[in-house]
C-alpha cells in the first residue's frame, strides 16, 4: 500500500493515512486502499482499531481538492459514494474504531472521524466542514453525522459558517471524548508531546476495549448504531436479541463464572476467547 499502513500490537489494529504531502487528504487511491485495509483485518485476533494520521500537523484535511476541482456533477455523485461506501463500512465494522485525531480534521477528515465510534484528539486538533467555502456541501456523510452527535443547531452552525473549531470547542460540543497534551516537566521541557499522548491514550482505552468480552462489545456496536437508526420500541427489541445471543457464548460463562466464584479462585482479568 502506498497512503495506508496497518500494525498489529496485541488485539489492537492501527490503521494510519499516510500521504504527508496533502496533509493525508482523501483521493480516490487513499479511498480504496483504506476499504482493502479494513477488509484485510483478521476479526479473530483482533478487538479494537484505532485510524489516525501520519505525522503531528494534519489527521485527514479534507477530501482531495485538487481530485475534485473538476468533477462532472455524475463524477460528483460517484465520488461523494465511494467515500460514503468506505465510511458506512468504517461506522459498521464489526469491532469498535478510536479515531486518534492528531492534528487538522477538516471537511472529509472530519468526517471519517465521525465515522469512528469515539474521538479522541491532540490539543493542536482542529476540525470543520469548510466546504460551503469551496462551493460544495459536505459529501462523506458530515451533513448527516454531525447533526446526529452535536444535535442540529450547531451542526449547522459549523457547517453553514464553514468556521473551524479548536480542540477545546471540539470537546466542549461533544464531537471528541478527550483532548490530549503534551506533557512538560518541571524545566518545562517537553517529556512526551501531544501526539505521543494521544496514541497513547488511546492505545490504553482500545487496551481496555480488548480486555472485554469481545462479542458483548460487538453486540453493543451493532445495538447502539442499529437502535439509533429506528424507533424505541424497535430498538430495545434490537437490544433484546444481542442480549439474548450473548448467552450463547462461552465468555459469558466465563465472565459471570467468574464473578460468582469464591474470592480465591477469582481472576482480576478474564481471558475471553471470542467465542
Ligand atoms: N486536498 C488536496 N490537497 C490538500 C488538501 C486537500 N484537502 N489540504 C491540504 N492539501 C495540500 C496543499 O495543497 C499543500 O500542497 P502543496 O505543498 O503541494 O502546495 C499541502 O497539502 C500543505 O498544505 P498547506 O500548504 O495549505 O498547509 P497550511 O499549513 O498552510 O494549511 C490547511 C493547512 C489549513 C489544512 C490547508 O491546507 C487547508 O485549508 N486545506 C484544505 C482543507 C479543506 O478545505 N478541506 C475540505 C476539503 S472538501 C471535502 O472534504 C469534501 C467532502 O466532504 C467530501
Amino acid at each position: 500500500m502506498e497512503f495506508v499502513t496497518y500494525e498489529q500490537e496485541g488485539y489492537v489494529g492501527i490503521v494510519t493515512i499516510n500521504r504527508p504531502k496533502a496533509l493525508n487528504a482523501l483521493n480516490s487511491a487513499v479511498l480504496e486502499e483504506l476499504e482493502a485495509t479494513f477488509k484485510a483485518v483478521d476479526l479473530e485476533a483482533t478487538r479494537c482499531l484505532i485510524l489516525t494520521g501520519a505525522g503531528d500537523k494534519s489527521f485527514v484535511a479534507g477530501a482531495d481538492i485538487g481530485e475534485m476541482s473538476t468533477l462532472t456533477k455524475a463524477e460528483g455523485e460517484a465520488f461523494g459514494k465511494k467515500g460514503n461506501d468506505v465510511f458506512r463500512m468504517i461506522e459498521t465494522f464489526p469491532i469498535p474504531v478510536i479515531a486518534a485525531v492528531n492534528g487538522f480534521a477538516l471537511g472529509g477528515g472530519c468526517e471519517i472521524s465521525m465515522s469512528c465510534d469515539i474521538r479522541l484528539c491532540s490539543d493542536n486538533a482542529v476540525f470543520g466542514q469548510p466546504e460551503v467555502g469551496l462551493g460544495i456541501t459536505p459529501g462523506f456523510g458530515g451533513t448527516q453525522r454531525l447533526a446526529r452527535l452535536v444535535g442540529a443547531g450547531m451542526a449547522k452552525q459549523l457547517i453553514y459558517t464553514a468556521r473551524n473549531i479548536k480542540a477545546a470547542d471540539a470537546y466542549r460540543i461533544g464531537l471528541v471524548n478527550d483532548v490530549f497534551k503534551a506533557t512538560v516537566d518541571e524545566e518545562g521541557n517537553v517529556t512526551a508531546t501531544a501526539q505521543e499522548n494521544l496514541l497513547a491514550g488511546a492505545k490504553k482505552m482500545a487496551a481496555g476495549i480488548a480486555a472485554n468480552a469481545p462479542i458483548a462489545v460487538r453486540n453493543c456496536k451493532k445495538a447502539i448504531n442499529d437502535g439509533l437508526q429506528v424507533n424505541i420500541d424497535e430498538a430495545i427489541v434490537i437490544e433484546e436479541k444481542l442480549f439474548g445471543d450473548c448467552f450463547e457464548t462461552e465468555d459469558q460463562k466465563a465472565g459471570m463464572g467468574n464473578f460468582l466464584a469464591p474470592k480465591d479462585k477469582k481472576v482480576k482479568v478474564v481471558p475471553f476467547q471470542n467465542k
